[in-house]
């Protein structure tokens, strides 16, 4: 049997520099666990300076990442640079010289996952993803493996740290969004261009890997309905907290009679559920199994060393099969490739939740009756109602919360009020996840 498993890497920015300082500092434990040491053979990245600043050797680094596949040396390749081009070439080409694969590549996944599930699957080469979903929580491995005797009803994740970082300082000190943003990036917690983590689309493409292995469907990133937080309202937050909820960006999954609900936006949640409390840059997934009943899943969902934690999980769990035997033992989707069937994903309209509404009506006798009864007539039951002070004459914000309604009519129902004479501004809405 081996005594060693060699590991190439391509990539050491963050993440890759993390599994080379977790590899170094947790040698140990992690060959005690294994029964053979997994050694770095090979490290590509295009800037040297960051091979000087781990001191890595000249038999280890290279410019090249073709070297890095192509050495007989290395076991399993670990694609750290992100992005699609050149990332998918280096997988897949590793892929067919029969390497297993692991990637923290989550963009990637949720856009061309078939295609490398397919390659994997072709090659007889596993693809490992664990660190792609929430960072360091293990969470693909418990969904493939952990709870794998389930249904799965639903799941719900605060998969963006960094837009849960916005949301909980916006709602701890009354602050605008801009503001906190601004902030966010003086301090290197938010990207330059913080598009993909505020608009919700890094944690759509976190939902689509979720949501492929749940329920063995290959899912359509662009069939998700992604909304993200830059318009939500320091006032919405005030009264979310005055009606008992918390606003947070959730990335929601349920199988709905034999279609997939799966969408990202921002979500009000009853302020005493255990995953509105996750606050900061902290990730969590809450899943409903049928045989569990739910269980939430919380950690780091970024970050070198928890990241690197999830990378090197992978690499243990396929250095088993290398050494031991059983490659193929697991389906890199969770279900066997033959029982996996194209689900189609429910079109936004047909969803049903509660709702909340921001109204901006005249102070008039009346105009609360005219709301209602739109609403009325488009089956949307009111369930409470605020309105605090009075402005004869003016404008003033008239919140009302929704029993269940399906999206379709609260859309049509909304286009309706807002051409009311009364009503003043776009009305704000806000879906809520919670019991009637
Ligand atoms: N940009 C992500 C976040 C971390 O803010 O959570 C990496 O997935």
């Amino acid at each position: 049997m081996k005594s060693k498993v060699g590991i190439g890497l391509i990539g050491l920015g963050t993440v890759g520099s993390g599994v080379v300082r977790l590899l170094r500092e947790n040698a140990e434990v992690i060959s005690r666990r294994l029964g053979a040491e997994v050694v770095l053979v090979k490290a590509a990245d295009l800037d040297a300076s960051r091979a000087k600043a781990l001191k890595l050797s000249k038999d280890v680094y290279t410019k090249d990442a073709r070297e890095v596949i192509e050495s007989p040396d290395v076991d399993i390749v670990v694609e750290l640079i992100g992005g699609y081009k050149p990332a998918k070439e280096f997988i897949i080409s590793a892929l067919e010289n029969g390497k297993p694969v692991v990637t923290a590549n989550k963009a990637l996944l949720a856009i061309h996952g078939e295609e490398i599930f397919t390659a994997s699957e072709k090659c007889g080469a596993p693809v490992g993803f664990e660190a792609s979903v929430g960072g360091g929580i293990p969470i693909i491995g418990a969904i493939k493996q952990g709870i794998a005797a389930n249904n799965i009803e639903s799941i719900y994740g605060i998969i963006n740290g960094t837009s849960n970082y916005i949301l909980t300082k916006m709602t701890d000190e009354g602050r605008e969004f801009d503001d906190v943003l601004a902030e966010a990036q003086g301090l290197g917690y938010a990207e330059a261009d913080p598009t993909f983590d505020v608009e919700g689309i890094d944690p759509a493409h976190k939902l689509a890997i979720l949501a492929n292995i749940a329920y063995g469907t290959p899912i359509n990133f662009g069939d998700i309905y992604t909304e993200g937080i830059s318009n939500i309202l320091p006032e919405d937050i005030r009264y979310a907290r005055e009606l008992g909820f918390k606003i947070k960006l959730l990335a929601i999954a349920k199988l709905r009679g034999g279609e997939i609900e799966a969408r990202v936006h921002p979500t009000m949640l009853p302020e005493d559920y255990l995953i509105a409390k996750v606050d900061g840059v902290f990730n969590a997934i809450y899943v409903v199994g049928d045989a569990l009943g739910p269980a939430m899943f919380y950690g780091r969902g970024a970050g070198d060393m928890p990241t690197a934690s999830a990378v090197i999980s992978d690499v243990i769990d396929i250095s088993r099969d290398i050494l031991y035997g059983g490659n193929g033992r697991m389906p890199v989707a969770s279900f066997r490739n033959g029982s996996r069937k194209k689900l189609p994903v429910m079109p936004i309209d047909k969803v049903r939740c509660r709702y909340y509404m921001r109204f901006t009506a005249l102070d008039h006798p009346g105009v609360l009756s005219k709301i209602s009864g739109i609403l009325g007539r488009h089956d949307i039951s009111i369930s409470s109602v605020i309105q605090h002070g009075r402005d004869a004459g003016s404008a003033v914000p008239i919140v009302v919360m929704t029993h269940g309604a399906v999206e379709r009519n609260v859309r049509k129902a909304l286009a309706k009020i807002d051409e009311q004479d009364v009503i003043s501004a776009k009305t704000v809405v806000i879906r809520v996840e919670s019991a009637e």
